[in-house]
């Protein structure tokens, strides 16, 4: 048996996991799907999403993960008690390492135009007009180049190993990332235009709360924000001691990580209505909002250049963020394949960063190679459909096949009690029915 890492403390834990799932997911996807899905009504439904669906499972991933103290085949293998629970155990959390690797494909290259457009700033200032461009002009060059460099610092950091590296990065990353928020927030809060935006976040638009759709987006935004379905949560979870206390400590997780989308909605909403204000187009054709990468890479921008030297400063300040928060999510995804490496073909840490980084980094350069058609095609099938089924499966392995009694020894290792309070009462039912019935549902509608 390899030596496992554990994490050095609580707040170690609440920062890394808070890391894994606070990423582009929240500052850019959340506030953007806000923006055009009815404002508060979205946030609404999210929240709700997010502690009556989301939560559960990400209790699962923890529990399941500490009980195990191994990766996610080895947590499935071993609840099952029948050859053929196993053998779908195991595939389940083979299956889930792809998708995680499938997502840091792609996410890998987003997040490198992150670095690229943190650095474009400074360099324009300073005359490197050109080299700027280069750093933000759609090229494969470019895409392939800021991508290895992205893909280096997440190896770097996961061949640091679970204390030395993912925990000591998140504790330094989770503060400058959340500081580095609520500045920006604040100063482009107090431009003109700012309230425009504020109204549009915050007066919901009811009309909207009812329809499927929007139901279906808060969903798949609550799922992919809180790193759920593929193994991080519960590789995390592996690493925690046994004494502390589980269902308190997720709970803080998915606070921190709904409460950052929500501060980015403080953020993003009024920036685009300060655009407005300053003559940037916000709507396209339709009337609709502009969302998604032609508001970061393109409303933003624009915006920051009106600004004059505290555009300069806010732009840097704010694609800084973006990265930041990229690489803590990014390192959680590449243990999932390391963890897996390390436990079940006793390589070194080192060694199993690398190769499954490497590997990785030849997927990412297959996509930005065939980007019209791989990009898209990736993001859907990992995180519109693998996040969901393996969240699915997750529900079905800890609420059906575990044995009730063995997950509840689990909980009483360090709550004599647990029985008898309310997350008993209510978790395991909810996993058992609720998930796999909403779920489920959401999955057959996605697919039709
Ligand atoms: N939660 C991350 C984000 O919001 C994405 C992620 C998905 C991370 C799956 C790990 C695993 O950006």
């Amino acid at each position: 048996m390899v030596n496992r890492g554990e994490f050095g403390s609580r707040l170690g834990f609440i920062l890394a996991a808070a890391g894994s799932a606070v990423g582009l997911g929240n500052i850019w996807g959340f506030p953007t799907q806000a923006a055009s899905n009815g404002g508060a009504a979205f946030l609404l439904v999210y929240l709700v999403l997010a502690f009556a669906l989301a939560y559960p499972i990400l209790m699962a991933e923890l529990i399941l993960g500490r009980h195990a103290h191994g990766n996610s085949v080895v947590a499935l293998t071993r609840i099952a008690e029948r050859p053929v629970t196993k053998a779908i155990g195991a595939l389940t959390g083979l299956a889930g390492i792809l998708v995680a690797s499938s997502i840091l494909s792609f996410y890998s290259i987003v997040s490198g135009w992150m670095l690229g457009f943190t650095a474009s700033y400074p360099l324009a200032a300073m005359g490197f007009d050109a080299h700027a461009a280069w750093l933000t002009d759609f090229s494969l060059s470019r895409n392939v180049i800021l991508m290895t460099l992205f893909s280096a610092m997440t190896i770097g950091i996961v061949m640091g190993g679970v204390q030395g590296g993912i925990e000591r990065w998140s504790r330094r990353l989770m503060p400058t990332l959340i500081v580095t928020l609520i500045v920006l927030a604040a100063y482009v809060l107090s431009l003109e235009g700012a309230s425009e935006g504020l109204r549009v976040y915050l007066v919901p638009d009811f009309s909207k709360i009812l329809s499927a759709d929007l139901i279906l987006r808060a969903l798949g935004s609550a799922f992919f924000s809180l790193s759920l379905g593929v193994g991080t949560m519960l590789i995390y979870g592996s690493y925690i001691s046994d004494e502390e206390h589980l269902p308190s400590i997720g709970v803080q997780v998915a606070l921190i990580d709904v409460g950052i989308a929500v501060l980015a909605g403080f953020l993003i909403l009024p920036a685009m209505y300060v655009a407005l204000a300053r003559g940037v187009e916000i709507f396209d054709a339709t009337g609709a909002l502009l969302s998604e990468d032609t508001l970061i890479f393109t409303v933003l921008p624009e915006l920051f250049a009106t600004l004059g030297t505290a555009g300069l400063v806010l732009a840097t300040a704010f694609f800084f963020l973006m990265s930041v928060a990229a690489l803590t999510s990014s390192i959680s995804m590449l243990e999932v394949p390391v963890a897996f490496l390390t436990e079940r073909f006793q390589w070194t840490r080192s060694r199993a960063a690398i190769i499954a980084g490497v590997f990785i980094g030849f997927l990412s350069t297959a996509i930005a190679m065939n980007f019209d058609s791989l990009f898209g095609f990736v993001i859907a099938a990992s995180t519109r459909y693998g996040q969901p089924m393996l969240g699915l499966m997750l529900c079905i392995y800890t609420g059906w096949i575990w044995r009730r009694d063995s997950v509840l020894a689990e909980l009483r290792k360090n709550d004599p009690d647990v029985a008898s309070g309310v997350f008993w009462k209510i978790w395991p039912w909810y996993l058992r029915v609720v998930c796999p019935v909403v779920i489920g549902f959401i999955l057959w509608r996605s697919l039709l």
